[in-house]
């Protein structure tokens, strides 16, 4: 069994190799460029891998994302040999990553700490009205494995939380709205919104003028989850109009984000460089030899990506 290797590092694979082989030594492990003839290679663990190159494993069982996104292997589905599963990163360092970066900008959103940042630049002793948690209200868009965990914990701080899916999952303690019929709503009722949202053609440019509009005046949003969701010029305006009081943004439509772009100083925005949720070394090279081990027996791993809905 041969498993072939792409994590598109700068550093390169040596760490990634180094992990797998201790995890899995009966493997063949092949780090690009070296994965030899692709009709030798049985798995992949890739990350923004060149089509050309899977196109060539014609003998390609299933394929592992490094990451928890997987467009950049949705978007290259043409050339992907037939019938290959491809398995999303659901590391849970992963999700325990991103529920620090929610809990974390919910927080600051929720005390204000963009007003009391520019309050601090004047030298200003100033105290602001408080709102309690029960009294704010959470919106997930996304309720999927990177996501749930934080909607719980901020549910049970006393937080007013609501998710908006596809299809509306139900989750003990907060309120679901489904589909596009109840976006209004949802929007509607979300003084902090956390968008979670895997990129898929249904979720390019979904928070744009229009929609962003229907948040409450004084609205923040986070976005942790692809920068296509939001369109980020009428994000802008809408931060700059006063509609919103703050965005926290890990993820752009360009990335790196441009050195142009007036993101990067606003004073509403609090912006990372897509650092919510990273994969770890350690811990995900064990997520991967758990899902090979899991095919290898004949298993059918928990987080196959569904190709009809790109996630
Ligand atoms: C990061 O965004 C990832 O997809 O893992």
């Amino acid at each position: 069994m041969r498993l072939g290797i792409y994590t598109g590092s700068r550093e390169g694979d040596a760490e990634w190799v180094a992990a797998l082989k201790g995890l899995m030594p009966d493997l063949e492990l092949r780090a690009f460029p070296d994965w030899g003839p692709g009709h030798e290679i049985d798995y992949a663990f890739v990350w923004q891998a060149p089509a050309d190159l899977l196109q060539q494993c014609v003998n390609l069982k299933a394929i592992i994302s490094l990451g928890a996104g997987v467009e950049h292997l949705t978007d290259i589905q043409s050339a992907l040999p037939e019938g290959v599963a491809i398995v999303r990163m659901a590391d849970p360092a992963l999700v325990e990553c991103m529920t620090e970066y929610v809990l974390m900008n919910v927080l600051i959103h929720h005390r204000s700490v963009l007003d009391y940042q520019e309050i601090q630049r004047q030298s200003l002793w100033q105290q602001l009205p408080a709102s309690l948690a029960r009294r704010r209200r959470v919106g997930f868009m996304g309720l999927g494995n990177m996501a749930r965990p934080a909607a719980i914990l901020l549910a049970d701080m006393g937080f007013d939380v609501a998710a908006w899916t596809r299809s509306g999952h139900h989750q003990n303690g907060m309120e679901s709205f489904a589909g596009t019929a109840d976006l209004s709503a949802f929007l509607g009722r979300s003084d902090i919104l956390v968008c979670l949202l895997p990129a898929t053609p249904a979720t390019e440019g979904l928070l744009d003028a229009d929609t962003l509009a229907l948040l409450p005046p004084g609205a923040a949003v986070i976005n942790a989850g692809r920068g296509t969701l939001i369109v980020e010029d009428d994000l802008l305006a809408a931060l700059d109009s006063g509609h919103l009081s703050g965005a926290s943004l890990d993820v752009f439509v360009h990335e790196p984000l441009p050195p142009d772009s007036p993101l990067w100083t606003h004073p509403r925005v609090i912006l990372t460089p897509h650092m919510a949720s990273p994969s770890i070394v350690e811990s995900a090279a064990r997520y991967a030899a758990g899902v090979i081990n899991q095919l290898r027996n004949g298993a059918v791993p928990e987080y196959i990506v569904d190709m009809i809905h790109g996630y």
